[in-house]
């Protein structure tokens, strides 16, 4: 049972422009059209929780890029749009609970994707392992991975290679103090 980042970031640590573009992650040269392990990671997991405007801005995808179920974190959307109700479903509320009520369900292994999300389940402690990729590019401003957090998250070094002699993907676990 684990909750998952995997999510590529610039040098300066951000996740997409300030007006949301992610352009500079769709121009990393790929001849082979390599997914970069992304599917490898995907077999792991069970379910995805993502944050109200990483759902906005899937939707804009022209397919919808997720074959897992979806949970939508957002306390303003109303209902999920007609087309994708059988593979997203609305949450809010305390994350323990979600994940506690996730687990009832036998989905174990979550991955959480989105800024603020990934920050909130930073803050409470419920982010086990993470996959970073940076990308050698400082875009200078934008949405941050990372956020103000009142207490120091440990975690290992278990892996870090360079892809395509461009990027550098680092795998980490967190180490909680009875683990140490
Ligand atoms: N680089 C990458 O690999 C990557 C990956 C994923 C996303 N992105 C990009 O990142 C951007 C979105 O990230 P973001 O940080 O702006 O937003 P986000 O985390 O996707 O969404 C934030 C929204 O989630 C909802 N929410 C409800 N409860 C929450 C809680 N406890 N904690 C956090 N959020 C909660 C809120 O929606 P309500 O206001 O509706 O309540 C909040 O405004 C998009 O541009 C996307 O393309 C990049």
């Amino acid at each position: 049972m684990a909750n998952h980042v995997y999510i590529a970031c610039s040098l300066d640590g951000f996740i997409a422009k300030p007006n949301g573009s992610i352009d500079w992650l769709t121009s990393i040269p790929n001849e082979k059209d390599d997914d970069w392990g992304y599917s490898r990671f995907i077999k792991k997991i069970d379910a995805i929780i993502i944050g109200r405007k990483t759902f906005e801005t899937a939707l804009l995808f022209g397919e919808w890029p997720y074959n897992r179920p979806v949970f939508v974190l957002s306390n303003n959307i109303k209902q999920i749009p007609d087309f994708i109700r059988s593979k997203a479903e609305l949450i809010n509320g305390d994350l323990h609970k979600i994940i506690d009520l996730l687990h009832i369900k036998k989905f174990n292994n979550i991955y959480i994707d989105g800024g603020q999300t990934i920050q909130s389940f930073l803050k409470a402690d419920l982010i086990d392992e993470m996959i970073i990729t940076t990308i050698p590019i400082i875009l200078g401003n934008g949405i941050p991975l990372f956020g103000s957090i009142d207490k120091e998250l440990e975690f290992k070094l278990v892996n870090s290679e360079v892809l395509n002699n461009y990027m550098v993907k680092s795998y980490y676990k967190r180490i909680r103090n009875n683990q140490k």
